[in-house]
């Protein structure tokens, strides 16, 4: 049987993950209206991401005699003033998620519960690699520069690494 707190704060991340794949999801529409084809089908790609990671979360929720709560639909912004600015938001976001990953931790320890430690370290490393990713991205944007959007645009999809693809 889960350990309520536990339980609670494993809840908390399902909507977390639930909003960032909305979030991405707006990113991907906004960029694809603005012409980033590229980018919106990396957005696009780590919206479904996120999808999985909420699921993960909802499965094991059940799977150890919990109850996992499906959130319901919190609207993320609709439009972004440029590129690098969305990317940044990006960061920050996964910064976010990262910190409430290691809150879990926290919690996990303070009740003694091993199995959920365990289980959790997927998502410390996932977090590892989703932040090294969206800065990847920053440093190549801070490169390339306003003008070179176009090249940005058709290569961003080469730089999904090959462990941040579920
Ligand atoms: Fe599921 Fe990007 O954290």
């Amino acid at each position: 049987m889960l350990n309520k707190k536990v339980e609670e704060i494993l809840n908390t991340q399902v909507q977390k993950e639930d909003y960032s794949s909305q979030l991405y999801l707006s990113m991907a529409s906004w960029a694809e209206t603005e012409g980033f084809s590229g980018v919106a089908g990396w957005l696009y790609a780590q919206s479904d991401e996120e999808r999985l990671h909420m699921l993960k979360l909802v499965e094991y929720i059940n799977e150890r005699d919990g109850a996992a709560e499906i959130p319901g639909m919190e609207k993320p912004p609709k439009t972004f003033n440029n590129l690098p600015e969305m990317f940044d938001a990006v960061l920050e976001h996964e910064r976010y998620i990262t910190a409430s990953i290691n809150e879990i931790v926290a919690v996990c320890m303070q009740e003694k519960d091993y199995t959920t430690h365990n289980w959790i370290q997927w998502f410390v490393q996932e977090q590892i690699e989703e932040e090294a990713s969206a800065k990847d991205i920053i440093d190549k944007l801070n490169l390339v520069g306003d003008k070179n959007l176009y090249m940005f645009d058709r290569d961003i999809m080469s730089m999904r690494s090959a462990g941040n693809k579920e």
